[in-house]
């Protein structure tokens, strides 16, 4: 078997997965819709070699142990098993954000790591089938396979719109670069013990359309107001769980608080907050200047990373080694 790198980005949900249907077969409790970001990457190398003992994986230029190299060897158990192979894999990945940090870093790894390694197989997956076995990995990395804006239903996702559709903006607020104690893929089983979970899903319906009709009339005001809700109603379960999962700092309820301040002043901009304490705001081409100088400015914010819509996972012609 050969050697592939790919590259993805990490998706940001306007509706979000909290919770799954099937623990083993990693299906959403809900379907989820997000945005690709474009200015942030997950680039990875897989090489099978004949004679390896065991996979070798590195992240940002550190061995994986623990969980994370157990979940990349469980991938690549996937991607064997379809090739009918038993060659180890040497591995390496690098992200140009901090992981773990609510910039949801485990979609662009699955993503990236599914192109590279079936790749590297020798196998040619077409896009729904590569968006089901990232979802294996990690359930929000079957979102980051297509291209711009995708919906999560069941198996895998699909796009709804490409990236030229809209050039919306997503100005994340980076209040820490701290790995959270709680990954989300720990967090999502402790999701129904939330009193809470019921009430989300039913009203997730709801949010879904207002955000797929938004999107598809470039309406951001038609669209932000359900995106809000659902990562409050996001985070409300996560807060009531048990244990409790509170993933807020003091700076991501002073960005909250700004962002719904800037708009009863007239600048349209709107939150989604992933699993982690860092805030999203999504806001027009037009305004993301204005948007970036203002969280740039509140205490606490310690970086503005900007993006627009980006592309779905694609293969590079270099190699990380
Ligand atoms: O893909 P996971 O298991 O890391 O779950 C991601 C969950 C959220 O990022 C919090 C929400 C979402 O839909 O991306």
């Amino acid at each position: 078997m050969g050697k592939a790198t790919a590259v993805a980005n990490p998706n940001i949900a306007f509706v979000k997965y909290w919770g799954k249907a099937d623990e083993a077969l990693n299906l959403p409790a809900n379907p989820s819709l997000s945005m690709n970001l474009a200015a942030l990457t997950t680039v990875t190398t897989v090489e099978f070699r004949s004679g390896q003992a065991c996979d070798v994986v590195t992240i940002d230029g550190h061995p994986a142990t623990g969980q994370a190299l157990h979940r990349v060897v469980a991938h690549l158990d996937r991607v064997r098993a379809l090739a009918g192979s038993n060659e180890q894999a040497w591995v390496a990945s690098r992200n140009d954000f901090p992981a773990a940090t609510g910039l949801a870093s485990s979609s662009s790894a699955f993503a990236a790591l599914t192109l590279a390694a079936t790749q590297a197989a020798g196998l040619s997956l077409d896009e729904v089938r590569l968006s089901r076995l990232a979802r294996l990995g990690s359930g929000s990395a079957c979102r980051s396979v297509p291209a711009g804006f995708a919906l999560w239903e069941m198996e895998e996702a699909h796009q709804v719109a490409p990236p030229e559709h809209w050039d919306l903006r997503d100005l994340v607020a980076i209040v820490t670069g701290q790995a959270k104690a709680v990954s989300s893929h720990d967090g999502h089983a402790l999701a129904p013990t939330s009193p809470l979970y019921a009430a989300r899903l039913a009203a997730v319906v709801g949010w879904l359309a207002a955000v797929e009709d938004g999107l598809a009339r470039r309406d951001l005001a038609a669209m932000g107001p359900a995106v809000e809700a659902d990562a409050l109603a996001m985070h409300a379960v996560m807060m009531t769980s048990h244990p409790s999962l509170l993933y807020w700092l003091p700076a991501t309820v002073a960005v909250l608080q700004a962002v719904r301040a800037w708009r009863d002043g007239g600048l349209e901009a709107y939150f989604p907050v992933d699993a982690g304490p860092n805030v999203h705001c999504l806001c027009r081409a037009a305004a993301a200047g204005e948007v970036e100088n203002r969280l740039k400015a509140i205490p606490g914010v310690q970086q503005v990373v900007a993006s627009g819509p980006g592309n779905g996972v694609r293969p590079v012609n270099w190699h990380l080694f």
